[in-house]
């Protein structure tokens, strides 16, 4: 069953392992057989008539809002916003003349992003929770719901729903480029691009002994950790640097790797453990340039490098994906070193101290 662990030592691999179905699975529920978008038509209208989208979420929700940033951003040339709930809700910016809120929540009842939308239904702002939970406090109180499907998540570290949520947002903003008739959106087949990215999660959930190993080399005795890249390879350093501290108490920073010069290149010591993601063309020599830096001040690196732009030494290949989605393929290694970092220094990876899955106090 959904809940149960079977053969699986935790819930956390099992639910890495998950992601491919849960992918596919939103194909089906939200993509007709032509290629059209399938949600509701009233939410889609609210959305186009939007100047903004805000979306505002809290821990790897939040994350999943980067990305999704750039993603809306692409396909639908709509400006966006992504806004953590905690401070959005007591420090309001100035606000577009027809905003449009997203909450992306797991549960659907983190109290931070439930006193926002408390607030954005006071100011008479109409909303979308995208959530895994049917029926939960954000959805009802939303005024649209769009469901992940993606089945219980049980481990405290959330893996599906990152990923989930990250395909959701593609669907939403490929819908709405299609309204607003952008030539990105009629270029971009979701449904194609959508199961290219489930096979190549599936490609590297498959290896998994390269990233186990790379766990015990790297990353067994050490105190901090950097993951490092650019753009939305930035983004998704965000919340792989988060997945590893969350489950294995490894200090973590997720940093842009052009900034590192500025000043946190100073924490680099011999060991250091610098994870580079590398999957923009554009990118690709500045973040091996800073890597350069960080190696001759003794950095023991590992690169996650998209296939095209790899070289012979990089540690984690990942297989070719359309651009805006490398982070769904970019952050399946990083939740596996996570996982494995946990449990090689004998951690419950499942439930890290001091957290919980889902937070109702602010
Ligand atoms: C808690 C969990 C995180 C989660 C965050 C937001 O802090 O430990 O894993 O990302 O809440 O939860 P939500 O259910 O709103 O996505």
């Amino acid at each position: 069953t959904a809940s149960d662990k079977g053969a699986y030592d935790f819930f956390m691999l099992k639910e890495i392992d998950e992601q491919p179905g849960v992918i596919r699975g939103l194909e089906q529920t939200y993509i007709a057989q032509d290629g059209q978008i399938e949600v509701d038509d009233k939410l889609m209208s609210a959305m186009n008539q939007a100047d903004r989208l805000y979306i505002v979420a809290a821990g790897t929700s939040y994350n999943a809002g980067l990305v999704g940033k750039n993603i809306f951003e692409k396909l639908a040339a709509v400006p966006t916003e992504v806004h953590i709930a905690s401070e959005f809700g007591y420090n309001m910016p100035l606000l577009s003349e027809k905003p449009f809120f997203i909450f992306l929540t797991q549960s659907g009842e983190t109290a931070d992003s439930r006193e926002v939308l408390a607030k954005v239904n006071q100011l008479g702002y109409e909303s979308l929770t995208i959530t895994n939970v049917p029926n939960s406090t954000l959805s009802r109180e939303a005024t649209y719901t769009m469901l992940l499907n993606a089945g219980p998540e049980i481990a405290v570290a959330s893996t599906k729903a990152y990923t989930a949520q990250i395909a959701a947002e593609t669907i939403l903003a490929k819908g709405l480029g299609m309204l607003k008739v952008t030539p990105a959106a009629a270029e971009f087949d979701t449904a194609f691009e959508l199961t290219k990215a489930a096979n190549a999660i599936q490609t590297l959930v498959d290896q998994k002994d390269i990233v186990e190993d790379l766990a015990a080399t790297h990353l067994s005795t050490t105190r901090n950790a950097f993951y490092i890249g650019r753009g939305i390879d930035y983004q998704t350093a965000i919340e792989a640097s988060l997945k590893l501290k969350e489950v294995s108490y490894v200090q973590t920073e997720g940093f842009a790797s052009g900034e590192l010069k500025h000043g946190t290149i100073s924490l680099i010591e011999e060991n250091t453990p610098v994870i580079a993601i590398i999957t923009d063309q554009k990118t690709a020599e500045l973040t091996r340039s800073n890597e350069q830096e960080v190696i001759s001040r003794g950095a023991s690196v590992i690169n996650i490098v998209s296939e095209n732009l790899a070289e012979e030494d990089d540690q984690i290949v990942l297989p070719a994906v359309h651009q805006l989605l490398t982070p769904l393929a970019a952050i399946i290694p990083a939740q596996l070193l996570a996982y494995y970092t946990s449990k090689e220094r004998g951690y419950d990876v499942d439930k890290p101290r001091n957290l919980a899955k889902s937070v109702t106090v602010e």
